[in-house]
């Protein structure tokens, strides 16, 4: 990992909202395959990307699924002993000490891209940090009833017009319209 910087990824729908009872509020195949594809992937095929979540975001991902395979799975909880995580996951009490780790020689070498995958205050802190890049925003183009939030876009974000790496075409799925948008922050 040369410079560390901090892309999201997320999936809104018309309210913000993204998660309702601890699971995603809708069921997009595509969308969470588009998840899976461009959170692993590397240029670099000695290299592994990180996720970093919250605790209910981890455990909002089917056991089965979890930790997220291929990627280096960091966990955000201020109460690391009171729940069970495989040995493989990275746990840790505060994003600084998250980010820390990361730049921790031997996992430093081993990294390509980190990618912060939710939920509100994971994704608020990094969107605050100044080693913030880019989110990777999936509007859902309909309103679901949520109980956790995109955290607000600020001015400081302004949209990647044309960006190569992901179409801006209309999806559909379900009946459910959405499209991939990309922001990056402005310096
Ligand atoms: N649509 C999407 O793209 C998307 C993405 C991610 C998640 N979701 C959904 O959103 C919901 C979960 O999100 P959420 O916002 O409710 O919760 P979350 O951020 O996943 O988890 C919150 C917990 O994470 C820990 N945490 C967060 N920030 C921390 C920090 N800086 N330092 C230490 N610990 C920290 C705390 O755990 P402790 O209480 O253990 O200290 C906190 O209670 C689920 O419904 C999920 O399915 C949707």
């Amino acid at each position: 990992m040369k410079n560390l910087k901090l892309n999201l990824i997320a999936a809104a729908c018309e309210n913000m909202g993204i998660g309702y009872k601890g699971d995603l509020p809708w069921f997009l195949k595509n969308e969470l395959k588009h998840f899976s594809r461009t959170t692993k992937k590397i240029s670099d095929p000695s290299k592994k990307n990180v996720v970093i979540m919250g605790r209910l975001t981890y455990f909002g991902v089917p056991e089965s699924k979890r930790p997220l395979p291929e990627r280096i799975n960091i966990v955000l909880t201020t109460n690391p002993d009171k729940y069970q995580f495989p040995s493989e996951v990275i746990v840790a009490k505060s994003m600084n000490e998250a980010l820390e780790r990361l730049q921790e020689p031997e996992l430093a070498d081993k990294i390509e891209n980190v990618w912060i995958v939710g939920g509100n205050t994971v994704y608020k802190e990094a969107m605050e940090s100044s080693l913030c890049h880019r989110i990777y925003l999936t509007r859902v183009m309909a309103t679901f009833e949520c109980d956790a939030f995109f955290p607000n876009l600020t001015e400081d974000f302004k949209r990647v017009p044309n960006d190569e790496d992901i179409t801006e075409e209309i999806q559909e799925e379900n009946g459910i319209k959405y499209q991939y948008q990309t922001y990056e922050k402005i310096h």
